[in-house]
């Protein structure tokens, strides 16, 4: 939850902001974002790794709203694609504080980005490399560059998040040679800058001990770098991937400990190494954003179905699903729920949420106790809901994309409206 998440008589509210009455006013579902802790977490990442740039991985929620508290609050941004770009752009981000992924820009996002002079772009290919020096040149820019390895670590979390072994798409291997061509390429093309080396070995990670292994593996190339090449990079980024609390069973991490973590390490490698320390960066994007947002539904119906063995399951439908979270259904993600809009003494049953979409699968929160009397009219909130639902939210079976709604101070804003029918035919040319 939220930093201001509270509940009285069974009311749970945010910001200040009963979410009964935030439903009343914006409808349901949405997605409740508080800035208070948004930008709490967003300072204290900043703060912990003071002596680091911290950019925000856009990627797990993006808005002109957001870029602007990023802005505001001194920290950096990371974005993947020419949609993230624009919105950064749009917000008026300063581009060099921004920091481009992806491992198939295309030749039009490339160009953007040079024109734009985003501060450094990430590559992840030797096909982008010849295509960034080219672009480069054309457009008469020096490009900063960093290069993304990949360290040959096995990150503990689900295989479609994990991004450090070896067979896997991101990425030049360190292992094969392959990042230290790359880095000679790139410092030989006199349209690109050298930066440094990347490394994210992936997503919702809580043993830091892969990230340990990353940085010595990553420091280790960096020294290589120095002594073959004569060059001491100024950079070095560890990438993103610190895990949150997604029900009481995690254990969250924190800003502070990973920052007094991640600098002993490297001084001590830099040191054992002989080579200045290169100034570091990270990317997280769930640590910030994750916890700051929930989601609230509507139920509206309740079914109890009889397991094996004589058990019985009560499924709770809600007004959204995998639609607006994708999370369970792809990565078997665990959420938790509450009832948020009335208080009630009913025994708890264990129940499962599930959304309004035409499939078995679309599972909101696999198991959860809620009151016995949970109705139709309740309203269930979703913590932990900021990172990769609104930004991989689709509209499959033609469902409205959910707003954000902002809190703070006991007033709401919104900051993504709802989708509407006329989004919705927007782009269906036989519409008349
Ligand atoms: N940096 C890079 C290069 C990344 O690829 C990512 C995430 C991050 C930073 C931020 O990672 P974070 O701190 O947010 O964990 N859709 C998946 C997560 C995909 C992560 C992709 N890359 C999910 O819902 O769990």
């Amino acid at each position: 939850w939220s930093q201001t998440a509270t509940k009285s008589d069974g009311v749970l509210s945010v910001g200040g902001v009963p979410l009964p009455e935030l439903v009343r006013e914006h409808g349901s579902p949405a997605y409740v974002l508080d800035e208070a802790d948004f930008r709490a977490r967003a300072r204290a990442f900043r703060d912990a790794f003071s002596s680091y740039d911290v950019y925000y991985a856009g990627k797990a929620f993006l808005c002109t709203t957001v870029v602007r508290w990023l802005a505001e609050e001194g920290l950096s941004l990371d974005v993947c694609s020419g949609g993230e770009l624009l919105v950064a752009e749009r917000a008026g981000f300063p581009m060099e504080r921004i920091g481009f992924h992806g491992n198939n820009k295309t030749l039009r996002e490339l160009e953007r980005a040079v024109e734009l002079g985003v501060g450094r772009i990430i590559v992840d290919s030797f096909h982008e490399i010849e295509r960034l020096t080219e672009v480069s040149r054309e457009l008469g820019r020096t490009t900063g560059v960093m290069i993304r390895v990949t360290a040959g670590v096995e990150a503990h979390t689900h295989e479609y998040i994990a991004t450090a072994h070896e067979d896997q798409k991101f990425g030049f291997s360190i292992a094969s040679g392959d990042a230290l061509r790359a880095v000679r390429l790139v410092h030989d093309a006199p349209s690109l800058h050298l930066l440094g080396l990347h490394s994210h070995i992936g997503s919702q990670i809580f043993d830091t001990s892969g990230f340990e292994v990353a940085a010595r593996r990553v420091l280790a190339l960096h020294a290589t770098v120095s002594e073959e090449i004569g060059v001491e990079m100024p950079e070095m980024d560890l990438g993103g991937g610190f895990g949150i609390a997604y029900t009481t069973q995690d254990d969250p991490s924190d800003p502070a400990q990973l920052a007094t973590e991640m600098s002993k390490i490297v001084e001590h490698e830099c040191r054992a190494l002989g080579v200045a320390e290169p100034r570091l960066s990270i990317e997280p994007g769930r640590a910030i954003v994750g916890p700051a947002m929930c989601t609230v539904y509507d139920v509206g119906t309740v079914k109890e179905v009889a397991l094996d063995g004589g058990a019985r399951r009560t499924y709770v439908s809600v007004d959204g699903g995998m639609s607006d979270n994708i999370r369970t259904a792809l990565y078997d993600a665990d959420y938790s729920a509450t009832l948020a809009s009335r208080a009630s003494a009913a025994p708890p049953v264990l129940a499962r949420i599930v959304g309004k979409h035409c499939e078995a699968g679309d599972i909101v929160v696999k198991d959860e106790f809620l009151p016995g009397d949970v109705r139709p009219g309740d309203l269930l909130a979703v913590p932990g809901t900021g990172a990769y639902c609104r930004s991989m939210a689709s509209n499959y079976n033609h469902a409205l994309r959910p707003p954000v709604i902002g809190v703070r101070d006991g007033k709401t804003f919104t900051v993504l409206r709802r989708e509407t029918e006329a989004d919705l035919l927007a782009s269906d040319v036989g519409v008349s």
